[in-house]
């Protein structure tokens, strides 16, 4: 009997399949609910670290055009997705749009793909949140063994001022610019990252216990971190100083991507990042109450609302400090301290919100991937144990455990950067995907009802998908590296186990 790679699943049995409410999953959750999912996934680690870094070393004040620029190229995705999350209401996400379009295997790599996006931006986003805590409970005079706060094996130096930070280059080659010697500074070779272990442990034994609980702690953070960012958006306007913008876009200093447009473009590379995690909503589909109205609320309206935050903040951030001083792991507090002593209290508070924010895309990005899991396991291409429901909770839990225990061991033992641009690699990949898929779909089955139609198609995917793949080839070779590897891995699996487990293979095969 043979195997059809490009075999693709009926787009009738999809649907049947997310009307079914035998899925055990439990439908509660609202188009409100759906957004603040999407703002829990959003912002996070982009904004309260990576902003400042990429102001600082790539674009300057034009870092508010990086953002524009990241913004519009997740758009033209968002609108790709709501289309699909509106037509198929199933939780596998692009898994299942790409299932339903382009055939099997490529789902199964997109499936895999998305693992390097939701588990490792969940190790990724704690290892920030270690940081924030650390410096947080220091503020408080407690203080957590140096050495069971970072990566396994990386070095950290005590920089006089700025504390505990993790030895690179780029921290030697400043100090050694200052007269001073790494050498000179006490050193620690750190064993683990606890706190980024513990973050993981405690919201996986959250969404065991309920997507409703997980929800609703989503909407506490969420409700914190936006009113932060709003807080210090509304009185940071009051302490800009227009000098701050001038040169908007300061001049390149001969490197590609060091200041002027192509500075502004790398930015926009980097802070992709930050608009990571609108696309989670669509992993939650089968929980929705009504999925063909609310997808695209939840998608589109958390990606507007996060971009327009995003804005403010830079606009505001590079008003009130010079972009130079912005080179820091907690670019915004720099912003609170330029504010002067008496502002000295929204210090805590913006603390508090960053480790809110980062919590809840933690949280969201472990809600995505057991559901992706589930749905490839429901499909016959990951073993049946990866959808198994508990019986009380009506949660995922086992793939919710698995999920949750990669995650603790990666983000223990792996440095963040690495992390963080196999994550951006995997997300860009996925959102081109999506993009070429709205194209196909619209091609085979136009007769399809489609709640949500995304505008100017060819256009809109075209360029969506062109940026995304314009993106991926300014990551570094070592990123595309480990892509391929991953890929390779997911190979593998396909052919020694899904291949043959695959529903659609067997149907294919039965004869009619
Ligand atoms: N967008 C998410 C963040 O910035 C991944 O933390």
């Amino acid at each position: 009997m043979g195997k059809n790679l490009f075999l693709t699943k009926s787009l009738t049995d999809l649907l049947q399949e997310a009307n079914d409410n035998k899925s055990g999953l439990k439908k509660t959750l609202t188009g409100l609910n759906l957004t603040t999912l999407g703002i829990g996934a959003i912002i996070g680690a982009g904004i309260f670290v990576l902003t400042g870094q990429a102001a600082a070393q790539y674009a300057g004040p034009a870092i508010v055009l990086s953002f524009i620029i990241s913004g519009i190229a997740c758009a033209f995705a968002g609108l790709c997705y709501a289309e699909f999350a509106s037509m198929i209401p199933i939780s596998g996400s692009a898994y299942t749009y790409s299932y339903a379009t382009l055939g099997e295997f490529l789902a199964w790599i997109i499936g895999w793909d998305l693992i390097l996006e939701y588990l490792f931006a969940a190790s990724t986003v704690s290892v920030g949140w270690s940081g924030y805590v650390v410096s947080f409970l220091k503020d408080f005079g407690i203080f957590i063994p140096t050495a069971f706060t970072a990566a396994t094996g990386s070095v950290l130096v005590e920089v006089p001022k700025l504390g505990w930070q993790q030895l690179t280059e780029n921290l030697s080659a400043g100090l050694l610019a200052q007269g001073i010697s790494v050498d000179s500074l006490p050193h620690v070779t750190a064993i683990i990252n606890l706190p980024a272990m513990f973050i993981i442990a405690a919201l996986t034994l959250l969404l065991i216990i309920g997507i409703r609980e997980s929800a609703n702690f989503n909407n506490i953070m969420v409700i914190v971190k936006v009113a932060v960012i709003i807080m210090f958006i509304a009185i940071g306007i009051a302490f800009v100083q227009a000098g701050n913008w001038h040169p908007f876009i300061p001049e390149n200093t001969g490197e590609w991507g060091h200041f002027g447009w192509s500075g502004v473009l790398r930015g926009a590379g980097v802070i992709f990042f930050a608009y990571i995690g609108f696309d989670a909503v669509s992993t939650a589909a089968q929980e929705s109450k009504n999925p063909q109205r609310d997808m695209p609320i939840g998608i589109l309206g958390s990606l507007s609302i996060s971009t327009v935050l995003y804005i403010l903040v830079a606009i505001v951030l590079t008003g009130i400090v010079s972009y130079t001083t912005l080179n820091v792991s907690d670019p915004v507090a720099v912003g609170v301290d330029a504010m002067g002593k008496s502002m000295f209290w929204l210090r805590p508070i913006v603390k508090i919100a960053a480790i809110a924010g980062l919590s809840s895309v933690i949280l969201v990005m472990l809600m995505g991937q057991p559901r992706i899991f589930y749905s490839m396991s429901k499909d016959g291409l990951l073993p049946p144990i990866f959808s198994r429901v508990h019986p009380k909770y009506k949660t995922p839990y086992v793939s919710t455990i698995l999920t949750g225990c990669v995650a603790i061991v990666l983000a223990g033992v792996l440095p963040i950067s690495i992390l963080g641009e196999l994550v951006s690699i995997g997300t860009l990949l996925a959102f081109a995907i999506v993009c070429v898929s709205i194209i196909v779909l619209r091609k085979t089955r136009p007769d399809i009802e489609r709640p949500f139609r995304t505008p100017w198609v060819p256009l809109i995917p075209i360029l969506g998908a062109l940026i995304c793949f314009i993106q991926m080839a300014a990551l570094p070779g070592d990123t595309w590296l480990r892509l391929i590897v991953w890929m390779a891995i997911g190979f593998v699996i396909y052919f020694t186990y899904g291949i043959h487990h695959s529903k659609q293979q067997k149907l294919n095969n039965t004869p009619k």
